[in-house]
């Protein structure tokens, strides 16, 4: 089967470019999906130990769901194919100051379906 990992690639790096405004009404956006993003978080049953892995977590608007559940013991690994997304998600970190989320940059689809059978 054939994935159509460039061409998804250069719609969100193209759509990356706007993020940067988009963090200006970040805290409204987050608000408004705040109860969504909690209970799909909540509903993960994550201990101070989980490492949970963020598959296309974009610039990481549920990263700060998750630590609250996993703090600094746990582990976040955030997996994003655009490569302008995950730049933008490395600033959040840096601004949050959190030590322990990991950004991988690649595309996750065959990884997930070919090998694991999973679907999302
Ligand atoms: C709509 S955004 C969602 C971001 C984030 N999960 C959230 O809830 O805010 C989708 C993101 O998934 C990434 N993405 C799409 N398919 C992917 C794949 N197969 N592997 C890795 N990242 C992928 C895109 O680049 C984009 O940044």
């Amino acid at each position: 089967m054939e994935y159509p990992e460039d061409k998804i690639r250069s719609i969100y790096d193209k759509s990356s470019s706007v993020s940067p405004f988009l963090s200006w009404h970040a805290e409204e956006i987050l608000t408004r999906m705040k109860i969504y993003r909690e209970k799909a978080v909540s509903s993960l049953n994550l201990t101070e130990n989980s490492i949970v892995l963020d598959v296309a977590c974009g610039i990481g608007f549920n990263f700060r769901f998750i630590e609250n559940y996993i703090g600094s013991n746990g582990k976040i690994v955030g997996v994003e194919l655009s490569p302008k997304t995950v730049k933008l998600a490395k600033k959040l970190i840096v601004k949050q100051r959190w030590t322990n989320i990991e950004l991988v940059n690649m595309w996750s689809y065959p990884v997930l379906v070919d090998r694991y059978g999973l679907t999302y």
